[in-house]
């Protein structure tokens, strides 16, 4: 017996953009699992900007997607026949075979999740790996602190309104926001009690920043980079502390992009600029979410999903999420 299936894959590597032309369609036979394995009739995929990153043939932290093989990233799935006994079939388990509408899988390689203590998108989201980056960005790289004034960009996005709303809840004195739209702006000040956000379309960011933030911000988080970052710095206190997440504004660069001409001020103000990577913070996993769960639940953490409908949507639903064409997190129903 086999199982028929459609996979996503890369077509051709994009070069700047990518386009329709990036993905291409393919029905698969998927055998039945092995010993060991079991397999998984995909409900839900995530859409992650990383996945850009690895659209490129080179060296990173994790390997290029192949061209003519499946798209991988996270997915919310059912198992459907397992070779493994720890895991019955009926089991909802998060996993890493995204972009097909059924994976299989080392038993190894799947995490049971229980769909009675958050819907299954915040698997993909809020609690898993944009919230745990969000997380420990915050309170690991940038060492938050109560009463820090705290700027995040692309505030309105997966990771962005999870670290905006941690800070607002933990004490922070002033959280403030960026995003690329009014009505974001909006989500950001009248949803998630954000003290000010602006649309970075409306102007110079540094005056933008500066109006929203008159006395200084002590701690920026990156999703952005480029013109975020250089009138970050120019708004950072003494000791402040910069988190570089992401640096979304240039992922599609074709050219060398400037680096901040502002950077004598990391020693006038004696900054500290960390990187981050949320595979580093997996001890951080536990703690993560014995305390953001309870949040969702009671309603303190707010969390908005931007559902695109059926499996032929994901290219489509990777290109919105890279525009910003939709709030919060992205993700695609595959099957329910
Ligand atoms: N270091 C890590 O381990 C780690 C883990 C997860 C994510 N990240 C990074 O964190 C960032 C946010 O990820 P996410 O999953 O939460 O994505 P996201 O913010 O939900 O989606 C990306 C958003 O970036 C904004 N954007 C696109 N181009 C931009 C530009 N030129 N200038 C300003 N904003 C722009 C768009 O929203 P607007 O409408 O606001 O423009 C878009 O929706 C990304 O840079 C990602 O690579 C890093």
């Amino acid at each position: 017996m086999s199982t028929r299936s459609t996979e996503v894959r890369l077509a051709a590597r994009p070069h700047g953009w990518p386009t329709a032309e990036t993905f291409e369609f393919a029905e698969t036979e998927i055998p039945d699992p092995g010993p060991g394995q079991v397999l998984v009739r995909n409900l839900l995929m995530s859409v992650d900007p990383y996945m850009r990153g690895r659209m490129d043939d080179r060296e990173s932290y994790v390997a290029p997607f192949e061209v003519g093989k499946a798209l991988e990233g996270g997915a919310v799935g059912e198992v459907v026949a397992s070779g493994d006994e720890r895991i019955k079939p009926g089991t909802v388990v998060l996993h890493g075979l995204g972009w097909r509408d059924y994976a299989l899988l080392d038993a190894r390689h799947v995490n049971p999740v229980d769909p009675s203590v958050a819907p299954l998108g915040a698997y993909l989201g809020v609690l898993g790996m944009p919230g745990l980056t969000a997380y420990a960005g915050l309170f690991e790289t940038a060492e938050f602190k109560p009463g820090d004034v705290v700027f995040v960009s692309s505030a309105a996005g997966a990771v962005g309104q999870v670290v905006g709303q941690l800070a607002k809840l933990k004490g922070a004195g002033r959280v403030i926001g960026s995003a690329g739209s009014a009505a974001k702006v909006a989500y950001l000040t009248d949803e998630l009690g954000f003290d000010a956000g602006f649309d970075y379309h409306d102007g110079p960011v540094r005056d933008l920043l500066g109006a929203a933030a008159p006395d200084g911000i002590d701690v920026y988080f990156d999703n952005v980079g480029g013109e975020h970052l250089e009138a970050a710095i120019g708004a950072m206190r003494v000791h402040g502390r910069i988190t570089i997440c992401g640096m979304i504004s240039v992922y599609n660069a074709t050219a060398p992009t400037p680096a901040p001409r502002n950077l004598p001020m990391m020693i006038s103000k004696r900054l500290t600029m960390r990187g981050m990577l949320v595979r580093d913070h997996a001890k951080l996993q536990g703690r993560f979410l014995a305390e953001v769960a309870p949040l969702l639940a009671d309603g303190s953490l707010r969390n908005r999903e931007t559902v695109h409908e059926g499996l032929a949507q994901a290219p489509e639903a990777f290109l919105a999420m890279l525009r910003g064409d939709g709030v919060g997190k992205h993700l695609i129903r595959i099957a329910s």
